[in-house]
């Protein structure tokens, strides 16, 4: 066993699927170490070296595969995994005021209908709906098997959400999945960006442009240059620049602040989408306190707003 795979294997972040429990905190230390900044993490000489090394790309006719098999593979992890992989996501209050019921800022009005994109079993969604109680949310995923388990939850409550399955990267995909005339107030993408194809990924976000109200925000949060993950993948698993394939055949991709930041607010054919809000990387580690083992984890977090242009 390498380094790499005991590191993994004491840290609890799943070998078979690759996938860890996204930004799961830590396993047994209930402070965690969390930092922001806007430069990426400097790597070391060894992870530096890890990473130069690896410039192989997986075959043409995989890659072709995993994409036309991406939405069988999510299928698959729901699943196999059912409910219990990722952990529900409270840390959206703390880091995203505007989700708390009680937020008010002079001249906005407080978001009431909130999208979820890449919604998977509800880890978003239902701690948010206990946490806010004026606000209804509509979630999505391409899954159908995440949207049947997301909708067989006991707290799944048809007057306070709405889920549904859709493709975000097909053109006009939200605007069609959505009840006719809804304005959404916000839409969330939580470690969903990173699961979509880099030359799909602007499509998503035009038709994000197309069901947001001007005014409107996207909060999102997903795996960032250097993350632990992105170091950990060994050779065979690269399918392009800072995109990898999980064995399960899930992928993901590793944002740079500059990256995310253009996807949203270079103009599109459609006009200028979105400005910045804010852009920043969070630096966490995964501790397991008893093996006395520490590793690196980025993400980059991000808020950006729907101009006031329609979208055609
Ligand atoms: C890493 S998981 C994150 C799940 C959830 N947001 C969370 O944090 O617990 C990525 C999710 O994005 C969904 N997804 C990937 N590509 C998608 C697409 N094109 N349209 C909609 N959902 C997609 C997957 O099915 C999966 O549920």
């Amino acid at each position: 066993m390498n380094l790499n795979n005991e590191l993994t294997k004491k840290l609890n972040i799943t070998e078979k699927t690759g996938l860890e429990n996204a930004d799961s905190p830590t396993l047994e230390s209930d402070v965690p170490f969390q930092n922001k900044g806007y430069m990426p993490r400097e790597l070391s000489v060894e992870e530096r070296n890890k990473l130069e090394s690896d410039n192989e790309l997986v075959s043409e006719f995989k890659r072709r595969k995993f994409e036309q098999e991406a939405k069988k593979n999510w299928d698959l992890f729901y699943r196999r995994n059912k409910t219990n992989f990722f952990k529900d996501r409270y840390w959206t209050f703390r880091e995203f005021d505007e989700l708390n019921e009680d937020y008010s800022l002079i001249g906005e009005s407080p978001i009431r209908k909130l999208l979820e994109i890449g919604c998977g079993v509800g880890n978003f969604m239902y701690p948010l709906l206990n946490h806010n109680k004026s606000i209804f949310v509509y979630a999505c995923d391409f899954s159908t098997d995440a949207i049947n388990l997301l909708k067989s939850n006991a707290e799944y409550d048809t007057n306070r959400c709405h889920g549904f399955v859709c493709d975000i990267t097909m053109e006009n995909s939200l605007r069609e999945c959505l009840p006719q005339n809804v304005e959404i107030d916000a839409v969330t993408l939580i470690f969903v960006l990173s699961a979509i194809h880099p030359d799909k990924m602007k499509k998503a976000v035009e038709s994000i442009a197309q069901v947001l109200r001007p005014g409107g925000i996207v909060f999102v949060r997903d795996y960032g240059m250097y993350d632990h993950s992105m170091i950990r993948f060994d050779k065979g698993h690269k399918l392009d620049e800072k995109f990898y394939v999980r064995q399960d055949g899930t992928r993901t991709f590793f944002f740079s602040l500059e990256e995310i930041e253009n996807l949203f607010t270079k103009p599109s054919p459609t006009g200028h989408l979105f400005h910045k809000s804010s852009n920043e990387y969070v630096f966490r580690e995964t501790v397991n306190v008893k093996e006395n083992l520490r590793v690196p984890r980025v993400f980059i977090q991000s808020k950006f707003v729907r101009s006031n242009i329609p979208v055609l």
